[in-house]
């Protein structure tokens, strides 16, 4: 059985945590697409850990994780990352990370223009500050440097000296920045490039394999829908397709061996960054919500913009996700609410839209249209049994099965791995 998990909404909804908790019944586990700006969150005991780019299921030691080819890879996060966790006592080894040699790498250069490109603008995306975008770019534009580039030190040599004597004439016209010196960077990323070599897989060929022999994976989405950059709102997005259809051009694994798609979908709705949030909070509930939510962002830190559940948005994302089941975190965030809303359609200028618009005038300036349910006072935080809810909580999860007309599985009461109810 070959899975994939995406985030529904605007990223953040508890990948991480779902991932952990499948993860315990597939032999590897892949991300596709995104990069450190990814930031996935699993507590296991009192012990927090925060993924970037290593696949969420590496705590399952008998486990095998990949990085995938659509993954951008910023060498320094990565093994900051693999640093982080040896101090933990976990020490990742080759026979658990495989990591793609067509991943493309996120260079000094991308950073900087991230932010330099930030800076100009008026209408800000509000990245995540790591390059992300940039990267994504020279992929497209033909002039980025893969990870298996970095291993050959005369393909290296020979990008990165073309690469340089553009940037360095943009850079310093455009924005005034300063040139960037060859020797400090070839350097530098031969010293990752060392770090990384025995991770280095043709993992498309690794994955094809394994699953021929019968082995189950599961993929890891990143951001989330409304991220995507085709089908999120555009332009307030990510650089990349974080929807189920990455899959296949960031793993090289076609889609007639992906048997599911599950999406995590938070009781609510939060969003980091800048762009149109039709069901977004006003103070006093974004406080609230905040606060007992934790919503600061696990990369940035930044605070998540807050709203309420917003089912035509997830509608779409169970329609071109393809998904089968869902899994509804964060659930005990509401606990204590007299009312709870579920905008159900927008209006704009008269007009009643029930699907999600593309033009984004109308999905900025668009009125919810919502329905109102009666909250519970009861605690749900850890409950494990679907049966132990209070009533109104299980109305409301069953509300949202029928707007969405896909089965909720999963409920999460609380960020541990045990809060969790498996309904079916
Ligand atoms: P991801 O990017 O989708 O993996 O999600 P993040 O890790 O960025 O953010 C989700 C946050 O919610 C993390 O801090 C999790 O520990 C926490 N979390 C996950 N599930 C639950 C839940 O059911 N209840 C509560 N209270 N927190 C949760
Ligand atoms: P996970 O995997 C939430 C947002 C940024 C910004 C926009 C573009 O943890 O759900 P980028 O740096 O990608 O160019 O920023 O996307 N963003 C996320 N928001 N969760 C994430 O990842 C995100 N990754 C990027 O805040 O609005
Ligand atoms: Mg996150």
């Amino acid at each position: 059985m070959n899975c994939v998990v995406v985030g529904a909404q605007w990223g953040d909804e508890g990948k991480g945590k779902l991932i952990d908790f499948l993860s315990k019944d597939a032999d590897i586990t892949v991300r596709y697409q995104g990069g450190n700006n990814a930031g996935h969150t699993i507590v296991v005991g009192d012990e927090k850990y925060v993924f970037h780019l290593i696949p969420s299921a590496i705590l399952h030691r008998n486990k095998v994780c990949v990085i995938g080819n659509g993954v951008v890879v910023d060498p320094q996060a990565l093994i900051a990352e693999f640093d982080e966790l040896a101090a933990k006592g976990i020490h990742v080894t080759p026979r658990q990370l495989k990591i793609s040699g067509l991943c493309h790498v996120v260079m000094p250069y991308h950073r900087v223009l991230d932010s330099l490109r930030e800076a100009k603008r008026q209408n800000k995306i509000g990245t995540t500050g790591r390059g992300i975008g940039p990267c994504y770019a020279d992929k497209v534009t033909r002039c980025g440097i893969r990870i298996i580039d970095l291993l050959n030190p005369r393909v290296f040599k020979a990008k990165l000296e073309d690469n340089l004597n553009e940037k360095n004439e943009t850079y310093t016209k455009v924005f005034g920045y300063r040139d960037y010196k060859f020797d400090e960077i070839y350097n530098e990323y031969q010293r990752y490039a060392k770090r990384l070599a025995p991770y280095v897989t043709n993992t498309a060929v690794y994955l094809n394999q394994e699953i021929d022999k019968g082995k189950s994976v599961l993929f890891e989405g990143a951001q989330g829908t409304f991220l995507d950059i085709d089908f999120g709102t555009y332009p307030y997005v990510t650089s990349s397709n974080s929807i189920v259809g990455g899959v296949c051009t960031g793993t090289g694994v076609s889609p007639t061996k992906i048997d599911k798609a599950v999406a995590a979908v938070k009781a609510y709705t939060t969003r980091v960054g800048e762009g149109p949030f039709p069901t977004e909070f006003k103070k006093r509930m974004l406080e609230k919500i905040q606060s007992k939510g934790k919503e600061f962002g696990a990369t940035t830190g930044r605070p998540r913009r807050c709203g309420w559940f917003d089912a035509v948005l997830v509608r779409y994302s169970t329609m071109i996700n393809g998904i089968s089941e869902l899994a509804i975190m964060k659930l005990d965030v509401l606990d204590g609410l007299e009312k709870i809303k579920i905008c159900v359609g927008y209006t704009y200028r008269g007009k009643t839209f029930d699907e999600f618009p593309m033009d984004s005038e109308v999905i900025s300036k668009a009125k919810p249209v919502y329905i109102e349910m009666d909250g519970w006072s009861e605690p749900t935080a850890g409950i494990q049994k679907y049966g132990q809810l209070p009533a109104n909580a299980r109305k409301y999860i069953e509300k949202l099965e029928k707007l969405l007309k896909v089965r909720i599985r999963y409920v999460s009461t609380g960020s541990k791995r045990d809060h969790t109810i498996i309904r079916f």
